[in-house]
């Protein structure tokens, strides 16, 4: 069960990197050098590693500070042969974001956000990520007087447009990613989840390379059933990117080790993804609990990785046990891909056929034996 690059396990700089200051409380851990990250990685199996433009530069370092901490990485990743398939902007964490980036009501704000991605958009390039990333974390607002949404969704499209017009001219091999979340840090969001974003990403001007980056944890906080949201973005073609992590429940936003919250969930999610032509990497955006020290960040590196090769050994376990391809016919899951209607079928034929209503009411769908066969699966009993 040891990761190899063919896993495509990658994680973010920020991840592992979490010194764990909380709003209740400091750090609890020392900073992490990326250098010592990518070989940390490469160490453990990981194929990749992403980044957030001030997780590898300093927010206002200067050119030649700037090209010094570029230089550093790109020898790391020379070294170990670890790759950059994505890459992002922090359009957070500085005070000026504060009421937003490309929504901002203030104008000079939404410009210097949009410089602030043209800038690293390059860096991402030259790294070769063909993945960028936009979580939109101070997008939003905590009163409703105080953001017109209408004009907001706008100016992220305005954004959004003229980026990928950016890339369009500079030639760059890059496909946008967008990122939703319900709430935290604003109190709402814009684009708060896989549904809404999907619909915004429609009115694009470039909506061919604009797609998701769903996080499970996020869709999670919601409510809602981040399978199902990864099955619909892949019907639509837009799984571009994806995020995993564990989430217990509707609550803050717990960025827990993947498969440590709802380990079911996670089960069919690995079986999606394994079997539904997912082929992106597989990007771990945790952050080790702050209970832990260097020795639990990396272990809790691992854990992701070996969570995930776990649920795809079972999972794969589980679809070829007899006893659930039986299962599966029994609740007639198959039948599902099958037509409703005969090809040309007319409305008088249909209009023809009688249904036995209480028969069909009547028939059991077996569904909780299914069910159970993927518990058991997941406990590692044997059949
Ligand atoms: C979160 C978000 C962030 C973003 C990342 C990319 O947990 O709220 O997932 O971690 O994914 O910052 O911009
Ligand atoms: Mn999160
Ligand atoms: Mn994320």
């Amino acid at each position: 069960m040891t990761p190899v690059k063919a896993d495509k396990f990658t994680f973010g700089l920020w991840t592992v990197g979490w010194q764990a200051r909380d709003p209740f409380g400091d750090a609890t851990r020392e900073a992490i050098d990326p250098v010592e990250t990518v070989h940390r990685l490469a160490e453990l199996g990981a194929y990749g590693v992403t980044f957030h433009d001030d997780d590898l530069i300093p927010f206002g370092s200067d050119e030649a500070a700037r090209q010094k901490h570029i230089e550093r990485f790109k020898a790391a990743l020379a070294e170990t042969g670890l790759v950059v398939p994505m890459a992002t902007t922090n359009l957070f964490t500085h005070p000026v974001f504060k009421e937003g980036a490309f929504t901002a009501n203030d104008r000079d704000v939404r410009r210097f956000a949009l410089r602030k991605v043209m800038r690293n958009l390059d860096l991402a390039a030259e790294l070769g990520a063909n993945t960028y990333v936009f979580w939109g974390g101070r997008e939003g607002s905590e009163s409703d007087a105080a953001k017109d949404v209408r004009a907001a969704l706008d100016r992220f499209k305005e954004g959004l447009d003229f980026l990928a017009q950016y890339c369009i001219d500079r030639g760059y091999d890059i496909r946008f990613a967008l990122e939703p979340k319900p709430n935290e840090p604003r109190g709402d969001i814009l684009l708060p989840t896989i549904g809404h974003a999907l619909a915004f990403i429609n009115s694009l001007e470039h909506s061919e390379m604009v797609g998701l980056n769903p996080e499970v944890g996020h869709e999670q906080m919601a409510g809602l059933n981040f399978v199902h949201g990864i099955a619909q973005a892949l019907w639509h073609g837009k799984l571009f990117h994806i995020d995993l992590n564990g989430q217990r429940g509707v609550k803050y936003d717990q960025d827990f080790v993947f498969g440590h919250g709802d380990v079911l969930n996670a089960f069919f999610l690995v079986d999606l993804l394994e079997t539904g032509g997912y082929e992106g990497p597989r990007h771990f955006d945790y952050k080790p609990l702050r209970t832990e020290d260097i020795t639990g960040v990396w272990a809790s590196a691992a854990a992701n990785m070996r969570t995930y090769l776990l649920l795809k050994e079972r999972a794969a376990a589980w679809r070829a046990d007899p006893r659930v391809v039986e299962a599966l016919a029994a609740s007639k899951v198959p039948e599902l891909s099958v037509p409703t209607l005969n090809p040309g079928e007319s409305y008088e034929e249909l209009m023809a056929e009688k249904s036995d209503v209480d028969a069909l009411a009547a028939r059991g769908s077996g569904i909780v034996h299914l069910n159970q066969l993927a518990v058991e699966h997941l406990m590692g009993v044997k059949p």
